[in-house]
């Protein structure tokens, strides 16, 4: 049988616990998830690609067929490149919804080969986005509970920087 592979694709500006869950889960029903970072995006990210990918590597060290990639243009073509089956995407409310269906009936109109698979957020992270962690790091409060250990350094790190 051939190998499932699902992706996760996003910006991860930096990864939430809230990512790795979806993450996570993803790794128990795909052979293989690779967990994708979208290096061209219109917004200006607070952590380069290189160290989105390091701190979602550093975080992911113990799922064993979790890969972390790096892609720029369209979704579904990196997607066919990589020989995917799925793209995988959390939700966490109904205003997650629209624009989420949006994306997967283009990406559907785009190649109908490749399925969008929809995960529910656990309930712990329904509130979480990496815009919010950004928000309570550059006052300086504490993110402990909602990001991975490395990504809570790496902001203090940066927003010390900041501040000089
Ligand atoms: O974490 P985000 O910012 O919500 O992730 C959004 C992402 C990367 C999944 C989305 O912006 C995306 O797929 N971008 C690639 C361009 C693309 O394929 N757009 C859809 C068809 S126009």
């Amino acid at each position: 049988m051939n190998k499932k592979t699902g992706i996760v694709p996003g910006s991860f500006d930096p990864v939430t616990l809230g990512h790795l869950d979806i993450i996570q889960r993803a790794s128990g029903i795909f052979d293989e998830v690779i967990v994708s970072v979208l290096t061209n995006s219109s917004k200006k990210p607070l952590f380069s690609a290189d160290e989105r990918v390091a701190l979602i590597e550093e975080a992911t060290a113990g799922m064993n067929n979790v890969k972390v990639d790096q892609f720029d243009g369209l979704l579904i073509e990196y997607a066919r490149k990589k020989e995917a089956q799925a793209i995988i995407k959390g939700l966490r409310a109904v205003s997650d919804f629209e624009y989420e269906l949006q994306m997967a009936s283009i990406n559907r109109k785009l190649d109908d080969h490749i399925e969008t698979f929809f995960m529910m957020t656990s309930p712990a992270y329904s509130y979480l986005s990496s815009s919010i962690v950004k928000e309570l790091a550059r006052f300086h409060a504490e993110t402990k509970d909602l990001v991975p250990d490395c990504v809570e350094q790496a902001l203090q790190h940066k927003f010390s920087q900041n501040d000089k």
